[in-house]
């Protein structure tokens, strides 16, 4: 296909690539419990950052992917990607993708198509959430009512969801409550050194289980916050020196009803969606050097590892015991501090795991927060309780 766009300002002509798109420039906003800036304001900050970041003109964006689960609930806000696209001043296309928690992954998974289909020559993806506009009585009922409709009319949430699969991981495997502490008190932990956490703050094993229940056995600090955040990325046909290369982006859907699963302690869509990724990329998860994982919740980190073939059916606890997924291990796991340390504005969420893995792979962060000699990363965003997954691989070129 050769796609010609002549209203706007955007590369005159160019073939359908099938190529991997590159990506030549991220940018985010600072997570927060609270950000006094308005979403569009967020969106809008992290945009141009990526824009800068890239060098490129945002006339020759020829769309806009934005990533967003509820402005509506929180902000009273619609057409979100318009006023974005106006804002930045971009003339192609724009639309606003949701997909629940996995809302940011989806929007990286509709510009990567667009960018292979030869549709867009560069696209903008940008997520982001205003969480803190309601306070936690309402987030929790909005994001609970992505559960199945009689899972919901029970007075299940999602926490709740992760209560339950934590039980029953430590009941059946040899876990103790302790090593799943250790999740959180490693992700607290890369979260340090990252300005662009929401929590920068060491805690230790004994706070984890001296902290308020929310869903037993879980409790506050195994929990991902509540957070307001933007983070967008540039996407190209065009290979630039330095850039990185989007090997895989797949998706695979689950159960909407946990109930019709076999097991809780596997997610369905996480495992398929990264298995086509791997297909995709033509590797296997002994190839992936570090991986962003999505751990709204501690025991999600294990399930979802176990799920992505890093470890076997109950034993991602031992990686965690044995220090193999902190960033000096042999598979550094949420070196950025993961949803759960450096927060989780729901849209913003799968953009900021794939920013963190091009941080990594550009040797652009400081060495204390650095991996060893990455060349090939992997992030996984989930929406809902595992309803739908989208794996995304990233190398080094
Ligand atoms: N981890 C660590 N500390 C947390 C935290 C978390 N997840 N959530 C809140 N805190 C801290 C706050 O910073 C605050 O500390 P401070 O007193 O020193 O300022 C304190 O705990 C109280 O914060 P508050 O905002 O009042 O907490 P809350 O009780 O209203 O909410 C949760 C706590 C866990 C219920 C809330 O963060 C939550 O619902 N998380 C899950 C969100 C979710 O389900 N997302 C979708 C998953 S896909």
């Amino acid at each position: 296909m050769v796609y010609t766009d002549t209203d706007s300002e955007s590369t005159a002509e160019f073939q359908s690539c099938n190529v991997n798109p590159s990506i030549t420039g991220v940018g985010m906003t600072t997570f927060a419990k609270s950000d006094d800036r308005s979403l569009q304001e967020l969106l809008r900050i992290a945009s141009e950052r990526a824009l800068t970041g890239s060098e490129i003109d945002p006339k020759k964006v020829d769309s806009i992917h934005v990533g967003n689960m509820a402005a509506k609930a929180f902000n009273s806000r619609a057409g979100v990607a318009n006023a974005l696209a106006s804002t930045v001043g971009t003339k192609g296309i724009a639309h606003r993708v949701e997909n629940t928690s996995a809302s940011g992954a989806s929007a990286f998974l509709d510009g990567y198509d667009a960018v292979r289909s030869g549709r867009s020559e560069t696209a903008l993806v940008v997520g982001g959430e205003k969480m803190s506009a309601v306070d936690t009585e309402t987030s929790t009922e909005v994001i609970s009512r992505i559960t199945h409709k009689q899972e919901y009319n029970q007075g299940i949430t999602l926490p709740s969801f992760a209560g339950l699969a934590a039980n029953r991981y430590l009941d059946k495997y040899n876990a103790c409550r302790r090593d799943l502490a250790e999740v959180a008190v490693k992700n607290h932990a890369n979260a340090l050194a990252n300005p662009y956490a929401h929590f920068n703050k060491q805690i230790h094993i004994d706070d984890v289980v001296a902290s308020p229940v929310v869903a037993s056995p879980l409790r506050l600090y195994d929990c991902c916050p509540v957070s307001d955040g933007a983070a967008a990325i540039i996407l190209t046909a065009n290979d630039k020196d330095g850039s990185i290369q989007v090997t895989a982006c797949e998706g695979a859907i689950g159960t909407h009803a946990v109930a019709d699963r076999s097991d809780l302690l596997r997610i369905e869509s996480v495992r398929t969606a990264g298995k086509r990724a791997y297909t995709c990329a033509q590797i296997s998860p002994s190839d992936i050097d570090l991986a962003c994982i999505h751990d709204a919740f501690s025991i999600l980190e294990w399930i979802e590892l176990e799920e992505l073939g890093f470890a076997d059916s109950g034993k991602a606890w031992e990686l965690t015991r044995k220090g193999r997924t902190d960033i000096g291990g042999d598979l550094p796991v949420n070196p950025g501090g993961g949803l759960k340390a450096r927060g989780h504005p729901l849209g913003a969420t799968g953009i900021s795991q794939i920013i963190e893995i091009v941080w990594q792979l550009r040797g652009d962060l400081p060495d204390e927060r650095t991996v060893t000699d990455p060349q090939c990363g992997l992030a996984v965003n989930v929406a809902g309780f595992g309803n739908n997954a989208i794996c995304t691989i990233l190398e080094a070129v």
